[in-house]
C-alpha cells in the first residue's frame, strides 16, 4: 500500500537523520547520551500484520490500567479532541484491521472525566481522497458552516493512496449533528487542495479578535507551519507561513501543530520526528504572539522541549474547554512503536494533562500537571517504601534534597528495574531505561541510556510526582515544570522503591483501574 510505504521510508530516513544530526557537534545536554549510543539499529517498521485481533478484558500483560488503550488494534495520534455537552471526545489514528500502522481511520472514545473512557464505533474511514490522517474538531456554535448550530466539525488530512490523489495530503471536512456518533463528509472536499505529502494535521480554532477560524498545518519534511483563515470552515485563505531554522537538525519533520492562547502569550506546540529530545519522536514549543494571521516567536533559546522522555508525541489540546488547556499525547515513539510488545492492542495515550505557562527566572515555561480528575481513582496517601502495596497503578510523591546526588530505583521481584537520578551538581533529572527495565530487546533504540532534563526548582529540594502503570512511568517535577514520559515493559508492575543519597520523603497512593 502506497501510504504505508511512504511512512516506512519516512521512519527509515528518520533514524538516519537522528544519528547524523546528533554527530554533527550538537552540544545540547539532552543529546550527549545518543552520541555514545552503541546501539544504532534499524528503526522499527510500524506496519504490522493486519490480522483482526480478538476481544479483550483489559488485563493482559503490559495492559495499561489507567491510560487509554483501544480493546484491540493499533493507535497513534490523538485527533479531534473536543468537549461537548459534558462529554470529552477523543478521536485518534486507528487501524481497524490490525495492531500495526495502516488503514488509517479515526477511532473514537468518550469520557465525562478524562480518566474513564468508553470506546465507540470507528468515526471516519478512508474515502476516494485517501486515508484519514490527523486533524481536529470544533463546535460551530454560530453555524458559520451551515451544517447546523453546534455541529461538531472535523477537519482532517486526506492522505491520498492511489490514482490521481496518490501522495497528496489535502485537507477535508466532515461534520456530525448527533454529538459525534455519525459523521457526514462535506460534498466539496478537499477544502484545501495540495499536491505533495508535506501538509497535514489541521488544528482549527476560533480567533475571537478577528472573528475568524484559524487553521494551522504542519509542513512535514518541509519543516514549518502554514496558517489559513476562514469565515465558514469550508473556504480557506492562506494567511502566513512560519518556519524556524534549526541548523543542527537538518533532517526532521514537523507534525501535529497546536496554537494556544495562554494569558497575553501564544504557544505553538509541535511534534518533531526524528530528533526529539533524545531519539526519534518528541514535542517542542514556541512562545510568542499571534495576530490572527501571523505567529511571531519571542527570542528564546529554541527548541524548548515539552517532555524529556521518549514517549510523548503528537500531543494536542481539547477544543471548547474555555481557559482550561487540556492535552493528551500518544505514549510512544516512531523509532520503535511498531515493535512494542503489546497485543491485541498497540499503543496507549499519556495521562491527560493541564497546561500552564509560567515564568521562571524571567523565561516562559510550559508546565504540565495530570488533570485534577485523577482524584476520582486515587486512594489515600501512605508513607512509601521499600515495599509498595500496589496493584493496578500508583502515584509516588517524593521530596528529595539537592544536598547531594540521589538515585531512585523502582523494581519488582523479578529484579527488573527503572531508576532515575537527581544530580545536585547538574541540577538535572537523569533517567535510565536500561535493558534491565523489563522487556527491551524488541528494538535496539528502546533501551538507550540516560535521558536528562534540567530541573527548574529554585529551592534546595525537588518534588517529584511519579505515575506508574503496568507499562509506563510518567515523572513530573515541581508543579509540572518538567515532565518525562517513558514506556517500560516489566513482567510485573514495579512494587519496590529505593532512594539512595540525600534526605528524602516518600508517599504513595493507589490509582484504581479505569476499566469496568
Ligand atoms: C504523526 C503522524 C501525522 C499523521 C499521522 C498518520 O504521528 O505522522 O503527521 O497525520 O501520524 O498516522
Amino acid at each position: 500500500m502506497k501510504t504505508r510505504n511512504i511512512i516506512r521510508t519516512m521512519v527509515a530516513a528518520c533514524m538516519t537523520a537522528t544519528i547524523i544530526g546528533c554527530s554533527e557537534g550538537n552540544t545540547d545536554l539532552q543529546y550527549n547520551s545518543l552520541i555514545d549510543d552503541p546501539q544504532k539499529e534499524e528503526p522499527s517498521d510500524p506496519s504490522g500484520p493486519d490480522e483482526p485481533q480478538g476481544p479483550s478484558n483489559y488485563d493482559e500483560l503490559y495492559r495499561p490500567q489507567i491510560h487509554y488503550t483501544p480493546a484491540k488494534n493499533w493507535i497513534n495520534d490523538p485527533n479531534g479532541l473536543v468537549f461537548l455537552d459534558g462529554t470529552y471526545h477523543m478521536f485518534y489514528q486507528y487501524n481497524p484491521e490490525g495492531n500495526g500502522w495502516g488503514n488509517m481511520s479515526w477511532g473514537h472514545a468518550t469520557s465525562t472525566d478524562l480518566i474513564h473512557w468508553e470506546e465507540q464505533p470507528v468515526a471516519l474511514t478512508r474515502d476516494a481522497l485517501g486515508a484519514v490522517f490527523s486533524g481536529s474538531c470544533v463546535i460551530d456554535k454560530n453555524n458559520t458552516a451551515g451544517f447546523g448550530a453546534n455541529a461538531m466539525v472535523a477537519l482532517y488530512t486526506s492522505a491520498g493512496e492511489t490514482g490521481d490523489v496518490a501522495g497528496k495530503q489535502q485537507q477535508s471536512v466532515a461534520y456530525s449533528t448527533d454529538g459525534g456518533k455519525t459523521f457526514t463528509r462535506y460534498a466539496n472536499n478537499p477544502v484545501i487542495a495540495n499536491n505533495d505529502d508535506n501538509l497535514r494535521d489541521p488544528k482549527v480554532f476560533w480567533h475571537e479578535a478577528t472573528s475568524k477560524w484559524v487553521m494551522v498545518l504542519a509542513k512535514g519534511w518541509a519543516r514549518g507551519c502554514e496558517f489559513y483563515t476562514s469565515a465558514d470552515l469550508k473556504n480557506w485563505e492562506h494567511a502566513s507561513t512560519f518556519v524556524y531554522d534549526f541548523p543542527n537538525r537538518p533532517g526532521f519533520q514537523w507534525e501535529c501543530p497546536d496554537l494556544l492562547q495562554m494569558g497575553d502569550k501564544w504557544v505553538l506546540l509541535l511534534s518533531v520526528n526524528p530528533q526529539g529530545p533524545l531519539v526519534g519522536s518528541g514535542m517542542m514549543y514556541f512562545v510568542g504572539q499571534f495576530d490572527g494571521t501571523t505567529f511571531t516567536p519571542d527570542a528564546l533559546d529554541y527548541p524548548l522541549w515539552l517532555d524529556y522522555g521518549m514517549d510523548n508525541y503528537a500531543g494536542v489540546t481539547w477544543s471548547n474547554t474555555g481557559n482550561r488547556k487540556l492535552m493528551i499525547g500518544w505514549m510512544n515513539n516512531w523509532s520503535y512503536s511498531g515493535d512494542v510488545p503489546c497485543s491485541p492492542w498497540r499503543s496507549a495515550m499519556t495521562l491527560p494533562r493541564e497546561l500552564q505557562l509560567v515564568n521562571i527566572n524571567g523565561k516562559p515555561v510550559l508546565t504540565q500537571t495530570v488533570v485534577k480528575e485523577i482524584e476520582d481513582i486515587a486512594g489515600e496517601w501512605q508513607p512509601a517504601g521499600p515495599g509498595l502495596d500496589v496493584k493496578d497503578a500508583y502515584q509516588l510523591r517524593l521530596t528529595i534534597s539537592l544536598d547531594k546526588r540521589s538515585v531512585v530505583t523502582l523494581s519488582n521481584a523479578a529484579g527488573e528495574q527503572f531508576s532515575f537520578e537527581i544530580s545536585a551538581t547538574e541540577r538535572a533529572l537523569i533517567a535510565h531505561r536500561t535493558a534491565a527495565s523489563g522487556k527491551t530487546a524488541f528494538n535496539g533504540t528502546f533501551s538507550i541510556p540516560s535521558m536528562r532534563a534540567p530541573l527548574f526548582t529554585e529551592d534546595n529540594k525537588v518534588t517529584l510526582d511519579v505515575f506508574v502503570d503496568q507499562s509506563s512511568v510518567e515523572i513530573f517535577t515541581d508543579d509540572g515544570t518538567l515532565s518525562m514520559t517513558n514506556l517500560v515493559f516489566p513482567s510485573a508492575i514495579y512494587n519496590h522503591l529505593d532512594i539512595d543519597g540525600a534526605d528524602s520523603d516518600a508517599s504513595v497512593r493507589p490509582l484504581k483501574r479505569i476499566w469496568k
